[in-house]
């Protein structure tokens, strides 16, 4: 499929990172390209027994023949972005929209006190001051930090120049559907659209050019800082499941509940959503560990699995079975075929 967006249909920490890059690896994508806010996202990119914590990259670096793009709708911290060009050596292939907003040392402070950080419990990043200067055409961009310039391009060209020439390109999306400005659980939300049409907009996609919308979900539901999660657990349950989990960015625990089926199928109407994938299957069911192919699944597995593509109505066609790139089982071709 030439143009695939990846977007995550709860709050964040679906597994983006880890989809990401095995799509990158299985469809050679020629191009992908970030959306999203910046730095407050965190994707795990576990691959041939290396483990990447990345803020703003897109995941499909590990393809070491994919050009990686970030999109004007993304602010970043020139630092940030440079240490993590240099960690995975991509320095080649790297192109930066020159209208990418610039989090400046202000942004993070305001981040990190009164209100943001009090009430919403914000991931003290920068981001949500950086886009509120934006709104106020105040901000730097990109175009103006020399150490930038040679990475400086025009991305929505490029990117629409290859979706039309045919080649695969991958929109990886951040945050999560119910984070975002105007469809989430305002106030206690970031400081963008996060959803499908917002991370084309990011990037310079028409919706016309889009073929797929991945959504992402975990077999669990989590939520970092403040807002609603609907069934929420005690630590202690959480602990007990297998569902307590440390948040990437900030090192928060990450509140947990069972999967949503009412915010799943939200979601998919939200993103238009073409198909799904399901992580930490193997979280779930231990005994998934691994597995690579659906009859490999245990009868548990594929009924939840089967209950949750009968009530958001989309097939499963990704099935995350650990955190490597390459754990995961995938049903595409099948569900392409019927
Ligand atoms: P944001 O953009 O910050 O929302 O993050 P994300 O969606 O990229 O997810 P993140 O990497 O923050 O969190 C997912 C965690 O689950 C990481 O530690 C991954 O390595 C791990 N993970 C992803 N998929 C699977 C899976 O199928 N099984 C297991 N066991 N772990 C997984
Ligand atoms: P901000 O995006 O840093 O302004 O934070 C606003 C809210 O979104 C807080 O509840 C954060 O915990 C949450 N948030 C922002 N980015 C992510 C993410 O990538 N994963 C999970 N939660 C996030
Ligand atoms: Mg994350």
């Amino acid at each position: 499929m030439p143009c695939t967006v990846v977007i995550c249909g709860f709050f964040g920490d679906t597994g983006k990172g880890k989809v990401n890059s095995y799509l990158s690896l299985k469809d050679r994508i020629a191009v992908a390209v970030r959306a999203g806010v910046g730095p407050n996202a965190g994707h795990t990119v576990v691959y041939e027994g290396k483990k990447y914590k990345m803020r703003v990259l897109p995941s499909a670096f590990v393809y070491d023949k994919c050009h990686l793009l970030i999109g004007a709708g993304v602010v970043i911290s020139p630092e940030g972005l440079l240490q993590e060009i240099q960690l995975t050596k991509s320095e080649g292939r790297v192109g930066v929209d020159p209208q990418c907003a610039i989090i400046e040392s202000r942004h993070i402070e305001a981040d990190k006190a009164g209100y943001l950080a009090e009430k919403i419990k914000t991931t003290g990043s920068g981001t949500g001051p950086c886009n509120a200067e934006r709104a106020l055409r105040m901000v730097k961009l990109a175009r103006d930090v020399p150490e930038l310039e040679k990475f400086l391009t025009d991305v929505p060209l490029e990117v629409n120049v290859a979706i039309d020439e045919g080649k695969n390109v991958l929109i990886e999306g951040t945050q999560g559907t119910y984070l975002s400005l105007y469809h989430g659980t305002y106030p206690y939300c970031t400081s963008k659209d996060v959803t499908a049409s917002a991370a084309c907009s990011d990037v310079g996609v028409g919706p016309t050019k889009v073929s797929d919308v991945i959504i992402v979900f975990k077999s669990y539901t989590t939520r970092v800082g403040a807002g609603p999660l609907p069934n929420e657990l005690s630590w202690e349950e959480a602990e007990k499941r297998g569902w307590a989990e440390i948040a990437t960015v900030t090192g928060r625990r990450r509140r947990a509940a069972p999967f949503s089926y009412e915010l799943a199928r939200r979601a998919v109407m939200l993103n238009g959503a073409t198909q799904a994938a399901l992580t930490k299957i193997d979280v779930m069911f231990p005994e998934c560990k691994g597995v690579k192919s659906y009859e490999g699944l245990s009868q548990k597995a594929r009924d939840f699995i089967e209950k949750v593509e009968r009530e958001i109505k989309l097939p499963v066609t990704l099935i995350g079975t650990g955190p490597d790139a390459l754990e995961i089982v995938d049903r595409r071709e099948e569900f392409r075929k019927d």
